[in-house]
């Protein structure tokens, strides 16, 4: 595969091109990277490569000239091949693993023109462009980044490059699921242990282990991902293990949220002891033994503010819905709120230990989005450790959005204050 990178700054690109795994194929003969100075195809002594947009405004557009140039050299150095010209640009197909695969498997010749500026003169890329990729719906200074990732990614795939096929054929997106996770020595690091699986030297268990890991993982992460995903018969039991695994309880009475009562007590404090131990054994160092007490419960009470979720009789998560604004919001760093006006927060959600992976959590989210919208308000939040996985994927699942960072700085000496913001605009 040869890849040939049009730019205005080819020392820059080769550095990070010609290292490492692609740096060793291109010395065994199974790539070749070339990164050509545009600038050395002006027609003028100036070597000026941009000039003055037409119409006015902002910046310099790059001239056709010397980009025609530049490829026509690059065109007639190759040779007859088959060769695809691909302008890397914000308004061009987002490239994915798809894209490169497409790219690896059906031409032999990539030219990548790397524009500057304000962009590239539209007629060069009506006359000598066969495709625009971009890197994704923000802008780069320079095509240089994007070309970049674009011959990475192409390359890797290309026969001989990694050591095996394996390499990718297992990765992420390959067949659009998420790797399973992956871990090194030691067997023990921090407290967290490598799972039993993968050090008992049962191969078929490891492969099976880390093929429900790529299903979850899918699921969890990337909803939208696996939804397109169409399972085979032994992706399909597995997805059907996974849900069982996730049920151990099925619902099978009425589920309700009804605002908490004094006599919930007993079976809150369950809750917030169940939580504790569940967060100190993913080692989520969130809720301390003073918070949250049946004491912040009584003033949720007060306030109108909490609420449990009941099933049948039981009680089985409790949250506060929250309309005081909650004042660390306003210190959020890393990010913005999407809304300016009145919110709602989500505090103090606990689970019961037996309503884990039955959906509990989600019904409970659902609770609070109706009530919040019942009041009229479009936007929830809440904040949670950024340690803490399983809240961050039911967020994630739930649809909202990461904003950024606040600190909650009573918590007490020698915990760690920090949370991550989340965000959901209720439509
Ligand atoms: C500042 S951008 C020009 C953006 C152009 N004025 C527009 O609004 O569409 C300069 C160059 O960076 C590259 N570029 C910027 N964002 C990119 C992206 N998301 N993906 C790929 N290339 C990008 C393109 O080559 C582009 O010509």
């Amino acid at each position: 595969m040869r890849i040939d990178i049009m730019t205005l700054f080819p020392e820059a690109v080769a550095a990070s091109l010609k290292i490492s795994i692609l740096g060793r194929a291109e010395k065994k003969g199974i790539l070749d990277i070339r990164c050509v100075q545009i600038r050395d195809y002006t027609d003028n002594r100036q070597q000026q490569v941009d000039d003055y947009p037409y119409g006015g405004g902002w910046g310099c557009v790059m001239m056709a000239q010397p980009l025609k140039s530049c490829l026509d050299a690059i065109c007639a150095d190759a040779g007859e091949q088959k060769r695809r010209v691909v302008y890397l640009s914000p308004q061009g197909k987002t490239f994915d693993q798809a894209c490169a695969r497409r790219l690896a498997a059906d031409y032999d010749h990539l030219v990548l023109v790397c524009g500057h500026y304000e962009g590239v003169d539209e007629r060069f890329i009506e006359e000598c462009v066969d495709e625009e990729l971009s890197l994704g719906d923000f802008v780069l200074t320079g095509g240089e980044i994007a070309a970049m990732a674009v011959a990475d990614a192409v390359c890797r795939l290309v026969p001989g490059v990694l050591s095996d096929e394996e390499c990718f054929t297992g990765e992420s997106h390959w067949d659009g699921l998420l790797e399973y996770p992956q871990y090194t020595r030691p067997d023990v690091w921090e407290g967290r242990t490598v799972p039993e699986v993968l050090r008992g030297g049962n191969d078929a268990e490891i492969r099976r282990w880390r093929r429900k890991k790529m299903l979850e993982r899918t699921m969890d992460k990337r909803p939208e991902l696996f939804e397109r995903f169409v399972p085979g018969e032994a992706d399909a039991a597995l997805i059907a293990e996974i849900k069982k695994d996730r049920s151990r309880l099925p619902l099978t009475k009425s589920v309700t949220c009804r605002p908490v009562k004094p006599e919930d007590r007993e079976a809150v404090e369950l809750l917030f002891r169940q939580g504790r131990n569940y967060l100190r054994k993913h080692r989520v160092d969130q809720w301390s033994e003073n918070y949250p007490l049946w004491e912040d419960v009584l003033g949720d009470m007060e306030r109108g503010e909490g609420f449990v979720m009941t099933h049948g009789e039981d009680v089985a998560a409790y949250f506060c819905l929250s309309a005081l604004p909650e004042p660390v919001y306003a210190g959020l760093t890393d990010g913005k709120w999407m809304r300016d006006g009145a919110y709602r927060v989500i505090h103090r959600c606990a689970v019961g230990a037996e309503y884990r992976g039955t959906g509990m959590a989600d019904r409970m989210f659902a609770a609070a989005e109706e009530l919040t919208r019942a009041m009229g308000i479009d936007d929830l939040r809440t904040d949670t450790h950024r340690h803490n996985e399983p809240m961050k994927a039911l967020l994630k699942r739930r649809g909202f959005q990461y904003r950024g960072n606040v600190r909650y700085d009573d918590v007490g000496e020698g915990r760690d204050p920090r949370r991550q913001a989340f965000e959901k605009v209720l439509r």
